[in-house]
């Protein structure tokens, strides 16, 4: 879920919402969904090109959060994450639509973007699942779709929702060990 760049919540619900929907909730299925899966299973994370590490902007937490590919674990991340929320909530008054420049979450690293940094944690998280689930058999990527025109954009992309489907569809049905891990965009492996 995304909100409209117009809404007028106060940033702090924003922000919340955005992740507990977004990333908690993410996390809450595939941990419910995960031990059905058969070996050679796959789990395709729809992110967002919007969700790319330069978004932080502190190095230390873009070196952490790059550590899904080796290190870091689901337990650390969600920690990470409500970090981030508090880190918004503690700096931002409650009436206040939008992010506010110099305030905490910004001296500490954080993007001004609940849905980029929502999308950024969903990318760490199918990184992680690949370790996890790797003994398994089983494979876990991530893509972005394109900008579509779908409710949540308001239909303002360019490509139509088929279209912005075919890169999950299409990842389904490709050999684990060829997606396990990493992140797609057009068919395409693609830098995080
Ligand atoms: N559209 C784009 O340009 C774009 C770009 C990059 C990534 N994405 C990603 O692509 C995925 C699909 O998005 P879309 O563009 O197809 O958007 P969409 O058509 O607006 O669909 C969003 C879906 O999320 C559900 N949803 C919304 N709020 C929710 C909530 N609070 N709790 C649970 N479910 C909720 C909606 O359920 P209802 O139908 O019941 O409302 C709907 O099924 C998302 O992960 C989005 O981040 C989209």
């Amino acid at each position: 879920m995304a909100y409209k760049h117009s809404d007028a919540t106060p940033w702090t619900q924003k922000t919340r919402n955005t992740v507990s929907t977004n990333f908690f909730g993410t996390m809450i299925v595939c941990e419910a969904l995960a031990p059905l899966l058969k070996t050679g299973g796959r789990m395709v994370t729809v992110a967002s090109g919007s969700g790319h590490l330069r978004i932080l902007r502190s190095e230390d937490l873009r070196r952490e959060f790059a550590g899904a590919d080796s290190a870091l674990t689901v337990p650390r991340l969600s920690e990470l994450m409500r970090q981030f929320v508090t880190d918004v909530e503690a700096g931002t008054p409650p009436t206040v639509s939008a992010p506010l420049p110099g305030a905490l979450h910004e001296r500490r690293g954080w993007p001004g973007h609940a849905y980029g940094m929502s999308k950024l944690a969903q990318i760490a998280l199918a990184k992680i699942y690949a370790r996890e689930l790797s003994a398994r058999g089983i494979a876990s990527c991530a893509c972005d779709p394109g900008g579509c025109r779908t409710d949540m954009s308001s239909h303002s992309g360019s490509r139509t929702a088929a279209q912005g489907a075919d890169t999950p569809a299409w990842l389904a049905f490709q050999p684990p060990s060829e997606i396990t891990g990493r992140l797609f965009f057009d068919r395409a492996e693609v830098g995080w």
